[in-house]
């Protein structure tokens, strides 16, 4: 593995190892992707071995324009009313944490898509990952850099230390702005349907083509590939509580605590009698946005699970974050990354990756 930077000349020589069939992770406006070219199956085989991810689980296309999706979907063959919300969908929300599910093209292998009569597209809004579609094939194929079912990466390093003998190249553009996976939207039937949330808001979505449908708590399998229970999970234990029942969840220097804002944290410190007679707020608290901003507490999610998921403590306690903006996208990752839902890998409402 070699770390490269953004500068021109790397991004080039990232660019031609994905030509030449190699896998390169680069950073996105979510999360880090671990990218092979879509049209080339052998690379796509390396993916799903390096990720150790079950072949069932479809891969997302990052292309660089919008005109490139021509060669990966079938747009003659969308409904009437999803071809206008593609059309608003990708002129409005693109570059952006927007994944479409679009009825594919015969070209794009069958490894991408899992055997799919659908791809998976997002056009991505970072400055890095485009030039380096760009200057590939223009269609790179890239799940989140980590190992299945594993912490997603929001920084270079997070992909070193998981993924780093199994990748050619990793170009480091420090840590990324989003913090949670693409939201993934399907449009390939006749109602639009929200697959994963993820940095998109549904909010936006509804705002410019109406209400739009959430995947069924249980779909068939086909239909609705790599829906687990668990996910994103860190090797610590994590334990998620509503705010009232985290209330009665003891301090204790041995374990992690994981706040949204400051005053749930101070309340929770006065709560629990931990005044600040020990010198300031102990290294074990976190709060992920000290002034309640859903963007940065999504930001910094993976980022300070990274840091806690550390043998110095013997389990993680989080509190659920509010339901707005881009909450439901963080409240999914925490319900995933549960110790409670690796114990029982039953199916969960919502995609994975
Ligand atoms: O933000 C993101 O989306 C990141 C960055 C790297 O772009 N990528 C990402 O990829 O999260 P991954 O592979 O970790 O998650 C892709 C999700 C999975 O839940 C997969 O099941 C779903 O997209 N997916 C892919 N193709 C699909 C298809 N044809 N139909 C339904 N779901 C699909
Ligand atoms: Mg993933």
């Amino acid at each position: 593995m070699e770390m490269l930077s953004d500068s021109e000349d790397d991004l080039c020589r990232a660019a031609a190892a994905l030509r030449s069939g190699d896998l390169v992770a680069f950073p996105t406006e979510t999360v880090y992707g671990l990218g092979g070219d879509a049209f080339n199956p052998a690379a796509l085989a390396k993916i799903f071995e390096a990720k150790q991810r079950p072949r069932f689980d479809p891969l997302i296309i990052h292309i660089a324009e919008v005109s490139v999706l021509e060669r990966v979907a079938d747009l003659t063959a969308l409904d009437a009313e999803m071809r206008k919300a593609l059309d608003i969908l990708s002129a409005e929300l693109w570059p952006g944490p927007l994944t479409l599910v679009l009825p594919k093209k015969n070209s794009v292998p069958d490894l991408a898509t899992s055997g799919l009569p659908t791809a998976a597209v997002r056009l991505p809004d970072h400055p890095v990952a485009l030039k380096i579609i760009r200057y590939s094939t223009g269609a790179v194929a890239a799940p989140s850099a980590n190992p299945f079912g594993y912490l997603s990466p929001t920084r270079a390093e997070h992909v070193a230390e998981q993924l780093g003998g199994r990748v050619d190249y990793i170009v480091d553009g420090g840590k990324v702005r989003v913090g949670v996976e693409s939201t993934v939207l399907d449009i390939s039937g006749r109602r639009a349907r929200i697959l994963r949330p993820g940095g998109m808001p549904r909010e936006r979505i509804e705002e410019l083509i109406g209400p739009v449908d959430t995947a069924a708590a249980e779909g068939p399998l086909p239909a609705a590939p790599g829906q687990l229970k668990s996910h994103y999970a860190p090797r610590t234990g994590l334990y998620l509580y509503s705010p009232e029942a985290m209330m009665a969840v003891p301090w204790n220097k041995s374990e992690a605590f994981v706040f949204f804002d400051g005053k749930f944290r101070d309340q929770w410190i006065a709560g629990n009698r931990l005044e600040e007679s020990s010198g300031g707020v102990p290294a074990n608290i976190r709060v992920l946005s000290e002034s309640g901003s859903m963007n940065e507490a999504a930001a910094n999610l993976f980022d300070f699970l990274h840091e806690l998921d550390n043998p110095q403590y013997t389990a993680i306690r989080a509190v659920e974050v509010p339901e707005t903006g881009l909450g439901p996208a963080v409240n999914d990752r925490l319900r995933k990354a549960r110790a409670e839902a690796k114990d029982n890998p039953q199916p969960y409402q919502g995609q994975t990756g």
